[in-house]
């Protein structure tokens, strides 16, 4: 049996600290929400967002719903092309009942969240808040206001909790680093 560990060359955010951070958002989405007469809608940004998701929504005690949205802004490599196309759509068409929570794993370029942004903008959502569990701000090219951070890192590429190197890697529960050599293969 192979073992995905053998790949990582150090853990970055481990499970505990995931788990501290999935605590401090949903407490955060709970104090802005709790008293609005809106229904709070979260959209997980698939794939990535998954773990993150699932976790952040069972710490959350207040009416929510939840939907999915899948973009793409990355080719199968380490590069953001810029671009970002919907390929799987919410299920609402206008969102004007909704305060939409949208839930992402990593902002790097910003490219694919204030593509999303002006999205559901369109659609009249009566608030739209931005979470991140990780946020890479050294790589940013458009600047997009996130409202509910998880941790800032360092210009590294990073995988596991969702993250992904060629779809890959999703499964580790915590984030780290891959060897180089990983790369090269
Ligand atoms: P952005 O549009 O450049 O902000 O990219 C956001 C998306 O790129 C994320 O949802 C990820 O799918 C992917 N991405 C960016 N950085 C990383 C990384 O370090 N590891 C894995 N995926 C990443
Ligand atoms: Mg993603």
């Amino acid at each position: 049996m192979y073992n995905i560990e053998n790949d990582v060359k150090k853990v970055l955010i481990t499970e505990e600290q995931i788990k501290e951070a999935v605590k401090r958002i949903a407490e955060e989405i709970t104090r802005d929400h709790e008293n609005s007469d809106k229904q709070l809608l979260l959209v997980c940004i698939l794939k990535g967002s998954l773990p993150f998701t699932s976790d952040l929504l069972k710490e959350l005690r207040i009416p929510c719903i939840l939907d999915f949205m899948k973009v793409s802004s990355y080719g199968s490599g380490t590069v953001s092309t810029g671009q970002v196309k919907v390929k799987y759509d919410l299920s609402y068409e206008t969102l004007e009942d909704y305060d939409v929570v949208v839930i992402e794993d990593i902002i790097d370029t910003g490219h694919t969240l204030s593509n999303l942004l002006v999205h559901l903008k369109n659609r009249q959502a009566h608030s739209v808040k931005l979470c991140a569990l990780v946020d890479k701000p050294d790589r940013r090219l458009v600047d997009v206001h996130v409202d509910y951070k998880g941790y800032t890192i360092p210009d590294e590429f990073i995988i596991g909790y969702g993250l992904d190197y060629n779809e890959e890697y999703r499964n580790l529960p915590y984030i780290g680093v891959l060897k180089e050599e990983v790369y090269h293969r």
